[in-house]
């Protein structure tokens, strides 16, 4: 039987689990994307580009799901964290003070650019969301996948902010 591949489909059973191939298939489909392989142009944190970012998150997100037994469904979690900081532009460039308040908005465009190129549902919408909770105090996360990406999101920015300057 042909493996379904389609990372866009609607996910049938609620804590679906995947194997580390399905897994990494899963995030292929969707950073072959043209408009992901954007995120490459931009740098989220130090030296490191969004995309390299939003792929550890991503890696990340999965371990944790599997190592601490959370049953989060692993296609929405990484679709969710794939796309988390899909707002193409650089929050570095505040010369034209075309992106203020970045930290505050980002994941409204992530969540805007992810509909409009994904067949993303709204549990995967939510995740990306809230990921910028506590400072978007009102969004908190209310389902194992947005907790996670949260969390996950929080661990790897830690990292690449003091330890992969430029
Ligand atoms: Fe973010
Ligand atoms: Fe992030």
């Amino acid at each position: 039987m042909r493996r379904k591949r389609n990372s866009q489909r609607v996910t049938q059973s609620r804590n679906e689990h995947l194997d580390r191939v399905q897994m990494e298939e899963i995030l292929s489909d969707i950073q072959s994307h043209e408009r992901v392989q954007e995120m490459k142009q931009y740098i989220q944190h130090g030296r490191i580009t969004t995309y390299e970012h939003c792929d550890r998150v991503a890696h990340l997100s999965y371990r944790i799901n599997q190592k601490l037994h959370l049953h989060a469904n692993d296609r929405e979690l990484l679709t969710a964290a794939m796309l988390h900081d899909f707002y193409l532009y650089d929050w570095h460039n505040y010369d034209d003070n075309a992106h203020p308040w970045h930290g505050y908005h980002h994941a409204d465009k992530a969540v805007e650019n992810a509909r409009l190129h994904f067949h993303i549902n709204p549990r995967v919408e939510k995740a990306i969301w809230s990921h910028m909770w506590p400072l978007n105090i009102t969004r908190v996360p209310r389902t194992r996948e947005a907790w996670i990406l949260c969390l996950a999101d929080k661990i790897v920015s830690v990292k690449e902010t003091l330890t992969e300057r430029k």
